[in-house]
C-alpha cells in the first residue's frame, strides 16, 4: 500500500522505515528541509538503533521525503499524523502542530479523488481525533467521514529500541470510526506476528496514556518504597526483586532511583492529569506519580549535602546526562534538576555522558564536560550517577583519581564500587 507519514521525528521516521521494510511505499512529509534531505540521502534525522540500516536499504526506492503535502497525499492511500504533542506552560497538551497538520491534510484532500484514510499516531488526549482532527479535516477538505477514513493508531515505541518495538510489537491498537478505515490500517501491519486490538478512536487514545501512566506509576511506586526502605536500612532492590516474582506484578519497571525522564512519561502523565481536570475529575494518584518523580533528584543532592556539608566551591562529578542509556536525548533528564541545584549551591560540576555531552552544553554552557568518566572523576570531591549506562557498571579504579571517594548512585548501576569507596545508594 502507499503511505504518507507527516512528521519525521522519532515516531515518524521509525514508522516510515519500518512500513517500507514491511513492503509498503512510503513518502515522509516534513517542513524541515534538512530532515527531508537526510532521509532522501538514507541518513536518519535522529539516533535510533537499526534505523541507519533500514534507511540505507529503502531510501530512493520504497522510501522518499518531501515538504509538499499535496504531492504526498496524491501519491498515497493512507496518511499517518506523527507530529509532536508538546506540553503547554501548564503541563496540558499543546495540539497546535496536530491542528496545523490536520489543516494541511484537509487542504490536500479537497483536491484528491478517491478514498484516503487519515490516521493519528501522535500521542493525543482522548477525544482529540474525533473532536479536533476530524472537524478540521472536514472543514478544510469539504468532505465528510465515509468520503475519507479516520483512525487512531497509537505507538508503543521505546526510544533507542523503536525499530525493534515496531517490528516485534506486543500490541497493535487501532481505533476507527468505521470498519473500512480500521481494516485498511490493520492490513498495513500484515506480516507482524501480533494480535490487533480494534476499538474506537477515544479508547485507542486512552490506551496509549494508560500504558505510559501505568509504567510511570510503577516507577514512582518503586521510588516511594525505595525512599522508605532507605530510612529503614533495607535494600529495596532485594524487596522489589522478590515482589516482582508475583506474576500479577512482573519484574519490569520496578527500578527505583533518580526517577523517570524523557519526552513521554512526564509529558503524558501531565497531559492525562490535565484532561481529567478538564472533565471535572481530580486525579490524585497521577498527581502523586509526578510529585514523587520530581522529588527524587532533590534527594540525590540532599544525600550529598548530608555527607559533604556546604557544596560551595566543591567539584562534583555528574556521570550520565541522557534521560536513559543508549540515547543522546536529554529531555526531562533527571540530571537537569540535579545540575541546576548543584550550581545554585555554588558547586563546580564536571560532567560526562557517552552520548549526550553536546546536547547538555546547549542547556548548561558553564560546566566542565569530559570525554570519559575517569576524566570527569579526576579531582572530584563526590560523584553522582544519574543514568543507567552499561559502561558505568564496571567503574572501579576510575574512582582512585577522586579527591574524596564518595559515590552516590541514582541508578543502582555500580556492580563493584571498590573497597575504598564510600558508596551510597539513593534508595538502598
Ligand atoms: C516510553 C515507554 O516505555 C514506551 O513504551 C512508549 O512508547 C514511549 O515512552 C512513548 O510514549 O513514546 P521511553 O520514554 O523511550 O519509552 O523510555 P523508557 O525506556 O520507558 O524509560 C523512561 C524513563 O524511566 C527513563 O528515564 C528511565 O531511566 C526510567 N526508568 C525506567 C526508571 O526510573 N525505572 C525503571 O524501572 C524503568
Amino acid at each position: 500500500m502507499k503511505i504518507s507519514i507527516i512528521g519525521t521525528g522519532y515516531v515518524g521516521s521509525v514508522s516510515a522505515a519500518c512500513f517500507a521494510e514491511l513492503g509498503h511505499e512510503v513518502i515522509c512529509v516534513d517542513i524541515d528541509k534538512s530532515k527531508i534531505d537526510m532521509i532522501n540521502a538514507g541518513i536518519p534525522p535522529i539516533y535510533e538503533e537499526g534505523l541507519p540500516e533500514l534507511l540505507e536499504k529503502h531510501a530512493g526506492k520504497r522510501l522518499s521525503a518531501t515538504s509538499d503535502y499535496e504531492l504526498a497525499i496524491m501519491n498515497s492511500d493512507v496518511s499517518f499524523i506523527c507530529v509532536g504533542t508538546p506540553s503547554d506552560s501548564e503541563g496540558n497538551i499543546d495540539l497546535g502542530i496536530v491542528r496545523a497538520a490536520s489543516a494541511s491534510l484537509g487542504d490536500s484532500l479537497r483536491k484528491k479523488k478517491g478514498y484516503h484514510v487519515i490516521v493519528v499516531k501522535s500521542t493525543v488526549v482522548p477525544e482529540t481525533t474525533e473532536k479536533i482532527v476530524l472537524p478540521i479535516i472536514e472543514k478544510h477538505s469539504g468532505k465528510h467521514p465515509g468520503e475519507f477514513g479516520i483512525a487512531m493508531n497509537p505507538e508503543f515505541l521505546r526510544e533507542g529500541k523503536a525499530v525493534h518495538d515496531f517490528m516485534h510489537p506486543d500490541k497493535i491498537v487501532i481505533g476507527s470510526l468505521d470498519k473500512k478505515s480500521g481494516d485498511i490500517v490493520a492490513s498495513l501491519y500484515n506480516g507482524l506476528k501480533c494480535e490487533v486490538t480494534r476499538t474506537n478512536p477515544r479508547t485507542a487514545e486512552m490506551i496509549k496514556y494508560v500504558n505510559n501512566a501505568f509504567l510511570a506509576t510503577k516507577i514512582s511506586f518503586s521510588n516511594e518504597v525505595g525512599n522508605i526502605c532507605k530510612l529503614l536500612g533495607i535494600d529495596t532492590y532485594e524487596v522489589m526483586s522478590a515482589v516482582g516474582k508475583d506474576f500479577r506484578i512482573g519484574p519490569y519497571f520496578l527500578n527505583s532511583g533518580a526517577g523517570f525522564g524523557g519526552s513521554c512519561f512526564p509529558k503524558d502523565v501531565k497531559a492525562l492529569i490535565g484532561k481529567a481536570k478538564e472533565i471535572g475529575y481530580e486525579p490524585r494518584l497521577l498527581k502523586s506519580v509526578i510529585a514523587i518523580n520530581e522529588g527524587q533528584p532533590a534527594r540525590m543532592v540532599l544525600l550529598l549535602k548530608n555527607k559533604l556539608g556546604s557544596l560551595e566551591g566543591k567539584n562534583i562529578a555528574v556521570l550520565g546526562l541522557a534521560f536513559k542509556n543508549d540515547t543522546d536525548d536529554i529531555r526531562e533528564s533527571r540530571s537537569i534538576p540535579v545540575i541546576k541545584e548543584l550550581l545554585d549551591e555554588g558547586a563546580r560540576v564536571s560532567a560526562y555522558d557517552p552520548m549526550a555531552n553536546e546536547n547538555m552544553k546547549k542547556l548548561f554552557s558553564g560546566i566542565g564536560y569530559y570525554s570519559s568518566a575517569a576524566d570527569a572523576l579526576s579531582g572530584a570531591e563526590a560523584c553522582l550517577i544519574m543514568t543507567e549506562w552499561d559502561e558505568f557498571k564496571s567503574l572501579n579504579k576510575e574512582f582512585d583519581a577522586m579527591e574524596n571517594r564518595l559515590v552516590i548512585d541514582g541508578r543502582h548501576i555500580l556492580v563493584k564500587p571498590g573497597k575504598d569507596i564510600e558508596y551510597v545508594g539513593l534508595c538502598w
